[in-house]
């Protein structure tokens, strides 16, 4: 089966063009001026731009959280981020304190095997390293797994001392592995919560003020030195403030093999929406916290001088009705985590290109070439280019997308952006040369996403 897609504008990371894209199978097999073939599909993209498909390197499907689960799972959450222009994602397994890895990562399998409509891979929460975690950790790489995210923060549940996070960083690098870090102070953030709550204050916002951006800072310039010392490459996730972005570039600065990410929330909202009256402020409950507005241009700047290297969403769903309630009376019961898979390249367009922050280019970078190469998919995820997998966007500049709850794809109650007016949507989606979606039409019958097995990280 062979298609064509002609007349569009081909953004890449490094480049723009006005060439034709021939499909033959899953992959790209010409990219040429004006190619011509009788009797075959062609998409007409005059127009638009083609991009590769969006890589959302930080989705959290079908995830336990106490007696919940966030409320996307492959089927649903790989849909809605179709929707928006994303055809991988990367979901972190979640390692439970007395599991192995190997265990993890068979139950995550079975969450996802047969169910999504986009490829995906995943990471390893590593939430204890156990006995045996220098072959747990080979092993898992040679399954694909080739990164482990592990938390400075909750105390009591996810997060390791210093000591683990050293060994997981030492050994990870020793077999070609990236450790990923929630980095914030656990134990400083827990006596700033048990205060608050004495004193009374229980409301959402409480939320963000026990969790200061110095707390972020903090624990980040903390992993920054263990990495160095464990002389291994370290991404720091969902980055959310002025205060921890400087300790990234100092990093930088000084040589060391650090890496940013940030996600739309802490580009787009701020502590004003966590304080909505009526409980409301408890949809924008997630960790690290919203900031004060000044922040978000401080990361935008991140963005331009690549200090940033990632947008990833941070997918973690919790309905508003049943979930967020939990909450009502104790802000540290709200379930932590916000809905975004389908809107990330929405956002960083209407935010980044329109507003004449970032390229085009730049933009494809962001949300999908470099989280591509960072995670050891690149060329095959990624980019337009010959022998690359076909998965394309057709992305129109000129149609408006107003985003809502009422009509977003995500299976969630409530949209972090309702109202936000886009220009610019996804009109055409294909995943390894099938098309999933047609003019915003739906066409995905099968669920053709299947598991990928991920080489090294590539960090530079
Ligand atoms: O609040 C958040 N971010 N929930 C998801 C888990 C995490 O820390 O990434
Ligand atoms: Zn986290
Ligand atoms: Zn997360």
């Amino acid at each position: 089966m062979a298609l064509l897609i002609k007349n569009g504008t081909i953004i890449t990371a490094e480049s723009t063009s006005q060439k034709d894209i021939l499909i033959e199978g899953d992959k790209i097999s010409r990219i040429e001026p004006n190619i011509i073939i009788d009797g075959i599909e062609i998409i007409n993209a005059i127009g638009k731009y083609v991009i590769p498909g969006g890589v959302d390197v930080h989705t959290h499907l079908d995830m336990p959280l106490g007696d919940i689960v966030s409320r996307d799972d492959f089927e649903t959450g790989t849909r809605a981020a179709a929707f928006g222009g994303t055809t991988t994602i990367i979901d972190y397994a979640t390692q439970t304190r007395g599991m192995r890895m190997q265990e993890a990562l068979e139950h995550w399998h079975r969450k996802a095997t047969g169910k999504a409509f986009i490829d995906y891979g995943f990471h390893m929460i590593v939430t204890e390293l156990g006995n045996s975690f220098d072959e747990d950790i080979k092993d898992i790489i040679r399954a694909g797994v080739t990164s482990f995210k592990l938390f400075m923060a909750y105390p009591g549940s996810l997060m390791v001392g210093d000591e683990t996070i050293f060994q997981a960083l030492k050994i990870s690098s020793e077999y070609g592995g990236l450790i990923c870090l929630h980095a914030e102070d656990g134990n400083d953030i827990d006596i700033r919560v048990k205060q608050a709550l004495e004193a009374g204050n229980i409301s959402p916002k409480y939320h963000a003020l026990t969790r200061p951006p110095s707390t972020e800072a903090i624990a980040v310039k903390r992993a920054i030195e263990l990495a160095a010392k464990a002389k291994a490459p370290l991404y720091i996730v969902h980055i959310s403030s002025s205060d921890a972005l400087k300790e990234v570039e100092h990093g930088k600065q000084m040589n060391l093999p650090v890496l940013g990410e940030t996600c739309p929330q802490y580009l787009f909202l701020s502590i004003d929406d966590i304080d909505r009256p009526n409980f409301e402020g408890a949809k924008y409950v997630f960790t690290p916290p919203v900031r004060e507005r000044d922040h978000q241009e401080a990361l935008w700047q991140g963005i331009k001088l690549n200090i940033i290297d990632v947008v990833a969403t941070d997918h973690c769903p919790f309905n508003f009705i049943g979930d967020k309630e939990l909450g009502h009376d104790n802000f540290s019961k709200i379930p932590n985590g916000g809905p975004g898979i389908e809107n990330r390249l929405h956002l960083l367009f209407e935010g980044g290109v329109n507003k004449k922050r970032i390229s085009l280019n730049r933009w494809v970078d962001l949300v999908s070439t470099r989280p591509a190469k960072i995670f050891g998919l690149f060329p095959r995820k990624g980019t337009i280019s010959i022998g690359s997998d076909a998965d394309i966007v057709i992305w129109d500049p000129n149609k408006e997308h107003i985003i809502s709850a009422r009509t977003h794809h995500m299976r969630v109650d409530y949209n972090m952006y309702d109202g936000t007016k886009i220009m610019g949507d996804a009109t055409t989606v294909l995943l390894r040369g099938k098309i999933i979606i047609s003019e915003g039409k739906w066409q995905g019958r099968l669920k053709h996403g299947t598991f990928l097995t991920r080489k090294t990280p590539n960090i530079r």
